[in-house]
């Protein structure tokens, strides 16, 4: 963890001492500090107040303003010269392209939200669920729906039908915004398909979505139902050509949002972010991380079905003008230099994107890399998990040429934005590879033990936030008590008045107070940087009528850092098969979708649980990582054990072969 002196352009010289004078002062006073940051935003009226702290951990910010993020996203660059200027430089998976200015956005989302109202009647406070693949009919969907007061919940497109069930039926959503089909990996996937399953599912549920919207991609057959059904482009072409569809004022502590994210059982919970709190904080911390200039061509490589395609592919960078690339599908089609060869064409200068990428693109090897001038890239990006120093090594130099800053962004859905990570837009610290550096302004960041104590430098713990911040979570939609239950029981006195926010990632401090981010502390997988609860795995594996139990952990994978390995016991009459294994996969792939589907199933007969039945997951664990297991005393059955660790082995050979 020694400190490296690293020497980049000109424009980034690491100034660690103006850094913390900054942040010090922000700190100071975390109310003043944000209004004035909220102020360099448009509202309709400003707030009575910066911070409602009467009912914690339930925190309002700017409570009294009126906003609508469409002014800041869209409407501000009316009449001005960024109206020209590309907002997406858009690229489908098999080649095809899309330039749309900012004007076009504005004109689309106009009449899009237009064709919403009257036609499909969407209101203020109605929740809209997005299920659509990476083209620009998804963003466009998000601000139309903003515009109008509405609530969106977006959909990952690689979730199955039955996950996208779940979803609008915990939203009580009516209509639906989805599309015909997309490519990934040369392969339409057929989306609505999908949808129209999930619509039944959810009506069986008790749930009617009454609109469905479907845009044209694939141009693949679809089942269009009168009446319920209707095409993307037909509608907008049924909006007049300069419709204008005012943007709806909302209070600042309305919901903008809900995206759902996995937690520790079996149903996902529906974070919900705030229309001004959410708003300030992208806003502010979108200029922190990359600096924005004005011929910027900015490239999160994210998908804007998780949190970080909302915050840095459409609220933060539209907020700042800036110019983007997007792009529907596949990061290694047809080649393993499509993203290299992204950056070339369209000059990228700053570029974003997860540590499991990465690891992915730098197996194929540097030949990839050579092909294409990157010299365009001033400020590079990771998030998601933690990065390894030798990629982050590898990702410095060969991408960045040795001359742009890696900021290393560490957050969650529940945080709205970078939390901890550098701030090459205010003043750059000395980066140290794989640490994600110091908190952002305004977050009071802390390390503690599970005892509540603050850790020593160098002693691992748990990460906490101790004051509140604008981009946090208002809640878990139609779940307060979970809300509480979840972040704030842990650490927090109510008695003393102390609030303290448990984000459940573990992390250490070194000497120089540098934040090393160190994985879930929870019952919560990180694959791929998506995160996926071990229970709602679980809970789809026993699903399957040949399993009894299922307990689930991650095993350490070369590229996407962990995978799902699931130990099962069968009912009697069941043997295990490679067609049984198959066969319960398949269920994973059906009730949750292709992300979560457990790399090896693991047959046993019974499971290590405690005298009180609970599965002692980190036995597992411990034996996956090749650790000693511990004490095994509370073990109702300790040669439970030994047959877990022979499976393991097995599945370790076999890993090898
Ligand atoms: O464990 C942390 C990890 O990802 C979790 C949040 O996942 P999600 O809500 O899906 O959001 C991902 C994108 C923001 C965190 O609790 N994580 C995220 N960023 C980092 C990270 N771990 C280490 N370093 C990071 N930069």
């Amino acid at each position: 963890m020694s400190e490296e002196a690293l020497p980049f352009s000109e424009v980034y010289v690491p100034d660690k001492d103006r850094y913390l004078e900054y942040y010090r002062k922000s700190i100071e006073d975390i109310e003043r500090f944000w209004d004035e940051r909220a102020r360099e935003l448009i509202w309709i009226k400003t707030w009575d107040q910066v911070l409602d702290r009467s009912n914690p951990p339930f925190y309002r910010w700017f409570k009294g303003g009126y906003t609508n993020i469409n002014l800041n996203a869209l409407d501000k660059w009316i009449g001005t010269s960024t109206a020209n200027k590309v907002a997406y430089y858009w690229e489908g998976e098999p080649g095809d392209r899309r330039v749309i200015s900012y004007y076009d956005l504005y004109v689309e989302v106009n009449r899009f939200a237009w064709a919403l109202r009257e036609l499909v009647g969407v209101k203020e406070g109605d929740a809209v669920t997005i299920y659509l693949p990476m083209i620009p009919e998804l963003p466009v969907s998000m601000l139309a729906v903003t515009r109008l007061g509405g609530i969106h919940s977006v959909v990952f497109s690689g979730f199955s039908s039955s996950a996208l069930a779940d979803r609008i039926v915990d939203a009580r959503a009516r209509v639906l915004i989805t599309a015909d089909g997309f490519y990934r990996r040369g392969r339409v996937i057929e989306l609505k398909k999908a949808a129209d399953e999930a619509v039944k599912l959810a009506e069986d549920r008790g749930v009617r979505v009454e609109k469905v919207v479907v845009v044209r991609r694939a141009g693949v057959d679809v089942n269009m139902v009168e009446g319920r059904d209707y095409w993307y482009h037909d509608l907008v072409n049924e909006a007049p050509v300069k419709a204008y569809v005012k943007p709806v004022p909302r209070k600042s502590d309305d919901v903008l949002f809900i995206l759902y994210t996995s937690g520790t059982t079996g149903r996902p919970k529906g974070i919900m972010h705030s229309v001004g709190g959410y708003m300030t904080y992208v806003y502010n911390v979108f200029k922190w991380n990359w600096d924005p200039r004005s011929d910027d061509v900015f490239w999160c490589a994210a998908d804007i079905g998780w949190i970080t395609g909302h915050t840095y592919i459409v609220y933060g960078p539209l907020m700042h003008g800036e110019t983007q690339v997007m792009y529907e599908g596949a990061p290694d089609y047809p080649q393993p230099d499509r993203i290299w060869s992204m950056i070339e064409r369209y000059s990228v200068t700053v570029f974003y994107t997860s540590p499991t990428l990465l690891r992915l693109l730098l197996r194929y090897g540097d030949k990839w890399i050579e092909k294409h001038d990157l010299s365009s890239i001033r400020i590079l990006g990771t998030v998601g998990e933690p990065i390894n120093p030798e990629v982050w090594r590898w990702y410095y130099k060969k991408i960045g040429g040795g001359r742009a800053p890696i900021v290393d962004t560490w957050w969650q859905t529940e945080t709205g934005a970078a939390m901890i990570s550098p701030a090459p837009g205010l003043s750059l610290v000395p980066l140290k590879p794989g640490s994600a550096t110091y908190p952002l302004p305004g977050i009071v960041a802390d390390i503690l033990t599970p005892d509540g104590r603050k850790a020593e430098p160098g002693e691992k713990g748990l990460l906490v936030i101790k004051e509140p911040w604008p981009g946090m979570l208002m809640g878990i939609w139609g779940d307060p008590d979970r809300y509480i239950k979840t972040y704030w029981a842990m650490f927090s006195r109510p008695g003393d008045g102390v609030w303290i926010y448990y984000p459940a990632d573990y992390a250490v401090r070194d000497e120089d107070g540098y934040f090393w981010l160190l994985g879930r502390a929870d019952e919560v997988l990180n694959v791929a940087g998506h995160r996926l609860g071990t229970i709602e795995l679980e809970d789809a594996i026993v699903s399957h009528p040949a399993v009894s139990e299922a307990a689930v952990v991650g095993a350490p994978d070369p590229i996407k850092g962990e995978v799902p390995v699931a130990f099962v016991v069968l009912k009697t009459g069941y043997e295990p098969s490679e067609r049984l294994e198959e066969e319960i996969k398949e269920e994973v792939r059906k009730l949750i979708g292709p992300i979560a589907v457990p790399s090896r199933i693991l047959f046993v007969s019974k499971l290590p649980k405690t005298r009180s039945g609970k599965i002692m997951r980190r036995i597992m664990i411990a034996l996956l990582h090749g650790k000693p297991v511990g004490d095994v005393t509370t073990l109702e059955d300790p040669s439970a054990v030994d047959e877990v660790r022979s499976a393991i082995e097995e599945f370790k050979k076999l890993m090898k072969e």
